[in-house]
């Protein structure tokens, strides 16, 4: 009988709810940003300086994570994320890269500023290898102002990364309770709380602490990706930089680009990726001389079409798909680290 009583016990120390619900262990990576930030006054919800204030004091000012999951901090970069150039997103994949290989780490939060937020998503998709959740988050508003959105959009990035349902989700955008793939995600206004979008939907959403999914991600990503940061040596990727289509343009546009040494040009076109007949010349030259031109869009919905109003086997250009002109960007580097072939880097815009 005492022997049965003892063993009784022992199985409910085991069930205790500690035991039963464990919390998983989350890193906040902290770079910057306007969730980092701070204005003078309360009603200054737009003018203040980003990148303030750090990750210890981001997370003493919602102890509530602490309920989700054992939350610790790190202090990656303190900087605007309009000022991120390749060396510091290598050097941030790098760092999240050996957080994922600890077993003790179940989750990633990354706080950032949201003017690049979706490259930085996009990059650490494409390459970090791990299906444990990696979450970008940040405010539209800094945590001085009135309705700061930065506390409950941390909270919600700490939840979602913390929740096993976000694992092999490839990385993850949390901002207004919704949670959007670091693929599609985009900025579309500058001002307001609800600021990103993207043309195929948001994944799901997080309400009070849990997270509710209505699809999946269907392109290659982090496990799945080619692409590998622990592959990419020193602190710069293949130069390419971005024309913004528009009307009236200029070749010298492209051609100074090409003086600077690209590697590949971002051809932002208007409509679908158009080029304007007297750039073509330019852009065919650009290409026989052996910098890649790919058709991208300034248009935020929809794709560019091949061989739709361009003769793109022709001239062996490239068609960025869906992807933004910002996101085509950081594809083509990261493909030119691995080849130049155009039929190569065409399918690599089809697959992630
Ligand atoms: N300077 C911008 C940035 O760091 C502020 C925008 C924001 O973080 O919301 O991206």
């Amino acid at each position: 009988m005492k022997k049965t009583l003892t063993s009784l016990a022992m199985a409910l120390t085991l069930l205790s709810p500690t035991a039963l619900f464990a919390k998983n262990n989350v890193v906040v990576v902290a770079t910057g940003g306007t969730i980092a930030g701070a204005g003078a006054s309360s009603t200054n919800s737009a003018t203040y300086t980003a990148a303030k204030v750090p990750v210890n004091v981001l997370l003493d000012a919602v102890p509530q994570v602490q309920q989700l999951a054992n939350v610790s901090g790190v202090q990656a970069l303190q900087i605007a994320s309009e000022s991120i150039t390749d060396k510091e997103l290598i050097q941030l994949a790098r760092q999240i890269n050996e957080l994922v290989k600890k077993p003790d780490v179940n989750g990633i939060v990354v706080t950032h500023g949201t003017d690049t937020m979706e490259e930085t998503a996009f990059f650490l998709n494409l390459v970090v290898h791990t299906d444990k959740p990696i979450v970008l988050v940040g405010s539209m508003r800094p945590g001085t102002a009135l309705s700061a959105d930065g506390p409950l959009n941390l909270y919600n990035a700490v939840a979602l990364a913390s929740s096993d349902s976000a694992k092999g989700k490839g990385t993850l955008v949390m901002m207004n309770d919704d949670i959007f793939a670091a693929r599609d995600v985009t900025k579309t206004i500058n001002i307001h709380t609800n600021a990103f979008s993207s043309p195929w939907g948001a994944l799901g959403s997080v309400v009070e602490g849990k997270a509710y999914w209505f699809r999946d991600v269907s392109k290659l990503h982090n496990n799945s990706s080619e692409f590998n940061i622990e592959n990419i040596k020193g602190d710069a990727l293949p130069l390419v930089q971005i024309v913004y289509g528009s009307d009236n343009m200029l070749a010298q546009s492209y051609l100074a680009l090409q003086q600077a040494g690209v590697k590949a040009i971002i051809h932002a076109g208007t409509g679908n990726g158009s080029v304007a007949n007297y750039l073509v010349p330019t852009l065919t030259k650009i290409q026989q001389d052996g910098i890649q031109i790919v058709r991208s869009s300034r248009v935020p919905q929809g794709f560019v079409l091949r061989n739709a109003e361009q003769p793109d086997d022709k001239y062996g250009w490239v068609v960025a798909h869906d992807l933004n002109p910002q996101k085509a960007r950081l594809l083509t580097a990261l493909a030119l680290t691995k080849t130049k072939d155009a039929k190569e880097l065409q399918r690599m815009f089809y697959e992630y």
